[in-house]
Order: structure tokens, then C-alpha cells, then sequence
């Protein structure tokens, strides 16, 4: 079979084996010797979450591993510490309720790393052909609407799946979620592998949908497997089609090789057949599904279970932290809260379990005027990709562009329905981190030759849809320049929604 250069290098040696590699260039560079890393490694550094970025040579980032975004106190004081002795302060909250650092060299790793387990983190596998960060709901535990507490099974299924051979050579990335509630805050549609909550003769457990991917030329949401698994078994079910993934998955085009190309290859029923055979003990048909079509971002001041706690959502513009702030995080959930901390989808920060009576005094923290949790309504929904920062595939400077429309939005609109926030999902290239394809408003950043200059631009996508009737968003308008996107959004939105006001 004809492979790919990635398959090869993995097969020569697993990236999980290049910790030592990692130490002895990390002790090269600190002597002052170019360790002179060859390009394999450089792609295996990300079984450690280490990154080395083009438009910022010799630095790497670091992506972790946060299972369903729930960071104590502790662990932000630990992260913030890493960006700020060795990040340039940078620190970016991710679409995955992740974090990255920026700026580290590859001198510097073994101690972050080492940090990083010192406090209960760790960046293992969090690129290449992995299992990336478990998304879950941002509000588990918590949550008067909740079925199923889903922190634990998260963080079992990180266990089994991370730190191992088994799962460290797939054929591509693989997104996995698992929700507890009717929502679908933690955009479960979006991944190769998700849990949404369910019930089949009286027992509350969850379907399980497969083969969502976003990017490329044909994104699919994930779609049913027929199949449904108690609370008990979901980290079996997951372990079964990570295997058949790993086993039978397509490895000769890098393109086409994500879980939805085999459930293309097979049809589903196929593929049902082989997970129930690996899964071993008799999968149920799918139950009644549960769930719902609101994708919230919980902002602002939410309820609780307990009558007597408040969760007190900040809005981070998109998605842009630092080290100290994470700290100052960090300190106010030990203070106000119960020293943790959530991280959502919408790269925001949440603080939970504040006392009623106590909400006010942390409304008037100094950081909350900064991370708003009673931000403008456009800036609001502003999701974005990492973008040319430092992407090396960004056409256009997505959190740039992201702010500026959405003050230019703010100063000449006012949305007068706020039922459910506006979502905004914005990729700086055809990569599609941005899952722009899933926003009520997407944008796709591009480049255009205008009277013999090049622009840039972004095609403007509308009508995308999350939860039980989930849909893509389709294209509405091409290659619009970025100056002209107040205006042509305004049109979307008020034929999407019929309510953007002019303002006086
Ligand atoms: C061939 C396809 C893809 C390539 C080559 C690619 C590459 C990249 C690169 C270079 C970055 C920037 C890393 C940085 O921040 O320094 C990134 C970020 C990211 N990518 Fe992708 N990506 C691909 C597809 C996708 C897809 C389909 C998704 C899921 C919808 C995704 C999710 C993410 C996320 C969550 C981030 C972090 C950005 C954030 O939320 O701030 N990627 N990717
Ligand atoms: S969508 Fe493109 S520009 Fe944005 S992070 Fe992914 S690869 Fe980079």
C-alpha cells in the first residue's frame, strides 16, 4: 500500500518515544549547541503538545489537555506560570476548552512539561494522529438540566486512551465529546465521536454519533451510529471505535482519512457491525434521544443546581488570555468560588459555584472589566482560529478581524432579539479550525486580486445549525472585502433573524 510520509514516520518510531529526544535537544540548546532537529521529530514533538511554528521559527507552541475544560485554581497558577516565564505572557484559550502557550523554545520544554505535571496537567498527545482534548458539557456537575455528571467519564476516557501504544498511531486526528445534558454546548455534532444523552427502557445513558469532521472540501456533522450505551459502558464504546478506527481506518491519503472517510468506505451498518464485534458485550439500538438545539455560550450569571450558587461566565474576546489574567482566574475562583475553574467552546472562561450573596462583589472585580460577563452582543459571539499570528495556512489575521468587526458591528447595529446569543465562527483558511461551517454566522478568510491588488476577504456562510436539527451553514456571499463585512452581515442577520436594528 502506498503511504504518506507521515505514516512512515510514524511507523518508524512512535511519537510517544521521543520524550528522550525532547531532552536531549532541550539540553543541546540550553549548552548553546543547535541541536539540529531533524524535520521527523519536529512532527513527533506533538505527542507532547509541543508545535514548532513557521511564522515564529525556533518556537513552539503548547497545547494541553484539559478534559471537559475543568481547570482548578491551582492548575491556572501553574499555566499562567509557564506562559509567563517562558510564553511571552501569551496564552490562548481554544475552541476544544483547551489552552495554548506561544514562544517557548525547545530549551525550555522539559520544564514546562514538567510544570505541567506538577500540577496535574499534561499536554500528551494533543496534535497529529490523536485523540485531541475531550470536550464536554462546560456546566457538568452543575447544572439543574443536567442527566449525566460527564467530568468523570471524561476524564476516564483521557485515561485510556492517552499515555498508551494502543491509541498512539491513528490514522488521523480524532475529535471525541461526550455531553449530559439537553444542550449542546459542547457542539457535539462537530466531532468524529460523541455521547448525547438519551433513554432506552427507562434507563438514562447516551446515543452515540460518528464521523463529524469540518474540514476540507466536504465537512459532515456526525451522524447516528444506532447504538446506545449506559454511563458504565461509554469508555468501552469509545475504546472499541478508536480500534476499529485504528485497525481498519484509511492511512494512504493524509486528506482522507479522518473516521468519516471509513464510514464512507464501509456504510454505517458495516461499521456498526465491526464496533459491536470489538465492543463485545451486545450494543443496544440507539434510545430516545434527549437532546435539544440550544448551543449556549453561558455568559453572564447562571444558575445552579443548588438554589444557593451562581456560575459567573466571562467572556474572553476571542479567546485571547495572558498569564497573569489566567493567574487573576485563577485567584478569584479561590476566592469567590470553589477554586475551579471551566473552559467552553466559545473560548471563554466560566467561574462556577459562587455563593448568590458573593456575585456582586466579584461583578466588581477589576479583571471582569476586562472579561465581560455582560459583553456587547456582537462581540459576544466571536469565535475565531488561531489566524496568521501565527499560523503559517492563515490568509487573513482572524482575532484582528474578529475584534474589528465586531466593534464596527457594536457601533452600527443593535440586535433587538437576544433569545439566543449570535454565533459567529470565523477560519482563517479552508483548514476550517474555526468550524466556520457551524456558526449562525461563518466566515472563511481568503485572498482576492482587486484591480490589480490583493485583498483580503472572506466568504460569509449562514444557516449553520447545532444539536437536534443541525445544519451546515451554505454560502451567502463570496470573497466579500473585509471592510465591506459590517454591512453584508447585517443583511444576513436580518434575514436570518429579522431583527438588526440600525442605530440611531
Ligand atoms: C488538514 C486540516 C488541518 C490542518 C493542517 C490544521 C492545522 C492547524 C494549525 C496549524 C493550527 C494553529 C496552531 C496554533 O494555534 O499555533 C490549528 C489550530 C486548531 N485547529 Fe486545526 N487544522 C486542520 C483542521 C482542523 C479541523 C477540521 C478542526 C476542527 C473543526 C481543527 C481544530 C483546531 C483547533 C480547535 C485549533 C486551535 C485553534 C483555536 O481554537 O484557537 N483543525 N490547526
Ligand atoms: S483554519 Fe487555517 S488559519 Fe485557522 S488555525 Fe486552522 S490552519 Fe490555521
Amino acid at each position: 500500500m502506498a503511504v504518506n510520509r507521515i505514516e512512515l514516520l510514524k511507523a518508524e518510531k512512535d511519537g510517544l518515544d521521543v520524550l528522550a529526544d525532547i531532552q536531549r535537544y532541550a539540553a543541546l540548546a540550553a549548552n548553546g549547541v543547535d541541536p539540529q532537529i531533524p524535520a521527523d521529530d519536529f512532527e513527533r514533538f506533538k505527542w507532547y503538545g509541543l508545535f514548532h511554528r513557521k511564522p515564529t521559527p525556533g518556537h513552539y507552541m503548547l497545547r494541553m489537555r484539559i478534559p471537559a475544560g475543568v481547570l482548578t485554581s491551582e492548575q491556572a497558577a501553574a499555566v499562567g506560570e509557564i506562559a509567563n516565564a517562558v510564553g511571552r505572557g501569551a496564552a490562548d484559550i481554544t475552541t476544544r476548552m483547551n489552552i495554548q502557550l506561544r514562544w517557548l523554545t525547545i530549551a525550555d520544554a522539559p520544564w514546562a512539561l514538567q510544570r505541567l505535571a506538577a500540577a496535574g496537567l499534561n499536554s500528551q498527545q494533543s496534535g497529529m494522529d490523536n485523540v485531541r482534548n475531550i470536550v464536554s458539557c462546560p456546566l457538568s456537575g452543575l447544572s439543574a438540566d443536567e442527566l449525566i455528571d460527564t467530568r468523570r467519564i471524561a476524564a476516564r476516557m483521557q485515561q485510556a486512551i492517552v499515555g498508551s501504544k494502543r491509541f498512539s498511531n491513528l490514522p488521523r486526528k480524532f475529535n471525541l465529546s461526550v455531553s449530559g445534558c439537553r444542550d449542546d454546548c459542547g457542539h457535539a455534532q462537530t466531532h468524529d465521536l460523541s455521547f448525547v444523552p438519551a433513554e432506552r427502557d427507562g434507563v438514562i445513558g447516551f446515543n452515540v454519533m460518528v464521523g463529524g469532521a469540518l474540514g476540507g472540501m466536504s465537512p459532515e456533522y456526525a451522524r447516528p451510529l444506532d447504538a446506545f450505551v449506559t454511563e458504565v459502558d461509554a469508555v468501552d464504546l469509545a475504546t472499541a471505535v478508536l480500534d476499529v478506527y485504528r485497525d481498519h481506518g484509511l492511512r494512504e491519503k493524509r486528506k482522507e482519512s479522518r473516521l468519516k472517510w471509513l464510514l464512507r468506505a464501509w456504510g454505517m451498518e458495516r461499521f456498526r457491525e465491526t464496533v459491536a464485534d470489538y465492543f463485545g458485550s451486545g450494543l443496544s439500538r440507539a434510545g430516545r434521544s434527549l437532546g435539544t438545539s440550544v448551543a449556549g455560550d453561558h455568559i453572564g450569571v447562571t444558575a445552579q443546581r443548588d438554589p444557593e450558587l451562581r456560575t459567573v461566565g466571562c467572556l474572553v474576546p476571542v479567546g485571547r488570555s495572558s498569564g497573569d489574567d489566567l493567574i487573576e482566574f485563577g485567584r478569584l475562583a479561590r476566592e469567590y468560588g470553589s477554586a475551579e475553574l471551566r473552559l467552553t467552546v466559545q473560548q471563554n472562561v466560566l467561574i462556577p459555584n459562587v455563593p448568590a450573596d458573593r456575585v456582586e462583589a466579584l461583578l466588581g472585580e477589576p479583571l471582569l472589566e476586562r472579561y465581560s460577563p455582560t459583553p456587547s452582543a456582537f462581540l459576544r459571539g466571536m469565535v475565531t482560529c488561531t489566524g496568521s499570528d501565527y499560523c503559517a495556512f492563515a490568509l487573513i489575521d482572524t482575532k484582528g478581524e474578529a475584534l474589528k468587526l465586531a466593534a464596527a458591528l457594536d457601533e452600527r447595529y443593535t440586535l433587538t432579539s437576544d433569545a439566543q446569543p449570535l454565533r459567529f465562527q470565523i477560519s482563517g483558511c479552508p483548514h476550517a479550525c474555526g468550524a466556520h461551517r457551524a456558526g449562525e454566522i461563518g466566515l472563511l478568510g481568503g485572498r482576492k486580486r482587486v484591480d490589480g491588488e490583493i485583498i483580503d476577504v472572506a466568504t460569509v456562510f449562514s444557516g449553520g445549525r447545532l444539536g437536534a436539527d443541525a445544519a451546515l451553514g451554505e454560502p451567502s456571499a463570496r470573497d466579500v472585502p473585509l471592510q465591506a463585512l459590517p454591512e453584508q452581515i447585517a443583511t444576513q442577520i436580518r434575514a436570518v433573524r429579522g431583527d438588526v436594528l440600525r442605530a440611531p
